[in-house]
């Protein structure tokens, strides 16, 4: 039917899980009818609000769209659309923001309620009614099974050749039923290469024919270089005292400009055969496995520019032996990162001097995309990076900063801090020293003695002397900014 008459079916305060990961695998049609439909509902005076469940980040046809019309009252998990944060931010709706891992057994648990409609890409319907997943499998798996319809958009734009790249595991089950996941290997299969669904449950099929919109990375700067640098350094000696080997251990690498450019950065490390087992493939890590730097990868999503598309496109028999895209339940499980050890590779907003890091909010209250699946990788994984320039906004913002304003990642799961300046390496050191550290190694020339300033009167004056700290001065940074606009004195 038309994308119209299936968005006629939704009404408002339905729960709506769609598809979509990191711009890739969206539904792009309905979204946009319903978008038309409560704007007509608004401009006669009626709300029309949906509570909106996805599987990561999605595009302006979707999270654009309903957030310019003001249709969500609910949104979660991860978001990074630019009209959606400023709602969230102005306080227009509700936003959630969740691990990655955790959405599909939250789910299934029944902390959201039910889900009245899911709305899911596919690439094509088989003659079985089993579904070819698109170039997300995020959440679709739990979306399909717990909603009680479902919407389907078959999209003639994603390569066919998908067919056979998905693995989509059926083994869950609910505590205390649980059996461990086989899976020891990324490139191992444990599922089923397409998604089930009930077919008396499909209440819509919709033909859509449009790319994934994905805006395209910025190119690798200076600041990015030198990080990447720092990490090879850092990787190299890791080698040398036989902590790891030349095929290192499954990589992650989080989403943005950063850990992209920190990824293609990792061919210049002279590797070769190493494996990913992560969420996104974006083009960074594409071009490790045409250079032959990474010989599989496993993810949930692709998270590709247009040119990353046309790539993957051109060369698709090449890639369909060494890409696999999972549920994100398994792309992202505790347990899997645990046994591969993979090595986390992840942006973030700011770091304190003991190594707390905030990676979602913008002086403590402006929420910036959301925690993604960096917190699953990063607590669970063999090692854990967080990667940023040693300062934002022209220098009026430092990265080091003497408390971090929110933090995501406790410096209990946190292993080593890199900046352009430096890489401090906190794994087996106590507060006091990754203090020292982190400020030595990583901070910018501009704040680093008000860095050192701030923890001598502290270590002398705290109340405390375990995590010094002076409790009316250790967010002044963020005030200050909040006032004269830069951190600097
Ligand atoms: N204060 C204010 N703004 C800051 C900042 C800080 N301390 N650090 C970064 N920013 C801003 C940058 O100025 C930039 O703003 P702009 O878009 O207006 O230019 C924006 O954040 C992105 O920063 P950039 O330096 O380009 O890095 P990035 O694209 O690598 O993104 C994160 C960094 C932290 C926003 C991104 O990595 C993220 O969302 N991480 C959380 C999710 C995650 O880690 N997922 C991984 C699992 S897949």
């Amino acid at each position: 039917m038309s994308a119209e008459a299936a968005a006629a079916l939704i009404k408002p305060g339905m729960t709506v899980a769609m598809s979509g990961f990191t711009g890739a695998g969206y539904p792009k049609a309905v979204p946009q009818a319903l978008a038309v439909q409560m704007e007509t509902a608004h401009a006669a005076g009626d709300s029309f609000k949906i509570k909106v469940l996805t599987g990561a980040s999605t595009a302006p046809e979707l999270d654009g769209v309903l957030a310019k019309v003001g249709g969500m009252e609910l949104r979660l998990p991860y978001m990074s659309d630019p009209a959606l944060r400023k709602r969230i931010n102005d306080g227009d709706l509700d936003y959630m923001d969740i691990h990655l891992s955790h959405v599909a057994q939250h789910t299934w648990f029944g902390f959201y309620g039910g889900i009245n409609i899911a709305i899911v890409e596919v690439v094509g319907i088989r003659e079985d009614g089993s579904l070819i997943p698109s170039s997300s499998v995020g959440n679709n798996k739990t979306w399909l099974d717990m909603a009680d319809a479902v919407i389907l958009e078959v999209n003639k734009q994603q390569s066919e050749l998908m067919e056979g790249m998905h693995d989509v595991y059926y083994g869950t089950a609910l505590p205390p039923h649980r059996k461990p996941v086989q899976l020891t290997a990324p490139e191992d299969r444990i599922g089923q290469p397409y998604l089930d669904v009930d077919v008396d449950k499909v209440i819509a099929v919709v033909e859509t024919d449009a790319p994934d919109r994905l805006s395209a990375f910025a190119a690798p700067d200076e600041a990015s270089n030198q990080i990447a640098q720092h990490l090879l350094d850092f990787l190299d000696g890791e080698i040398k005292t036989g902590r790891l080997t030349d095929k290192l251990l499954p990589l992650q690498s989080g989403v943005g400009n950063i850990a992209n450019a920190v990824l293609a950065g990792l061919s210049r490390g002279g590797y070769r055969g190493l494996k990913a087992y992560t969420e996104v493939i974006q083009d960074g890590m594409l071009e490790l496995i045409k250079d032959g730097t990474i010989e599989f990868a496993s993810a949930t999503s692709f998270s590709l520019s247009e040119a990353g598309i046309e790539e993957f496109n051109r060369n698709v028999d090449f890639y369909r032996s060494r890409i696999l895209l999972r549920t994100q339940e398994i792309s992202n499980h505790p347990e899997l990162i645990r046994r591969l050890g993979c090595i986390a590779l992840n942006g973030m907003i700011e770091a304190d001097i003991y190594g707390n890091v905030n990676s979602t909010h913008v002086v403590g209250s402006h929420v910036m995309n959301g925690i993604g699946g960096s917190g699953d990788f990063a607590r669970n994984g063999y090692l854990g990076a967080f990667m940023s320039p040693s300062t934002a906004k022209g220098g009026k913002i430092s990265g080091i900063v003497p408390m971090a304003s929110h933090v995501d990642h406790t410096e209990h799961d946190t292993m080593l801090i890199i900046t352009e300046q430096g890489l401090a390496d906190m794994r087996g050191l106590a507060p006091k020293q990754r203090a020292r550290l982190v400020t030595e190694k990583c901070a910018h020339p501009d704040y680093k003695p008000m860095l050192e300033d701030y923890f001598e009167r502290a270590s002398r004056e705290s109340y405390g002397k375990h995590t010094p700290h002076l409790m009316g001065e250790a967010l002044s940074w963020h005030q200050r900014y909040i006032e004269t606009g830069d951190m600097r004195l």
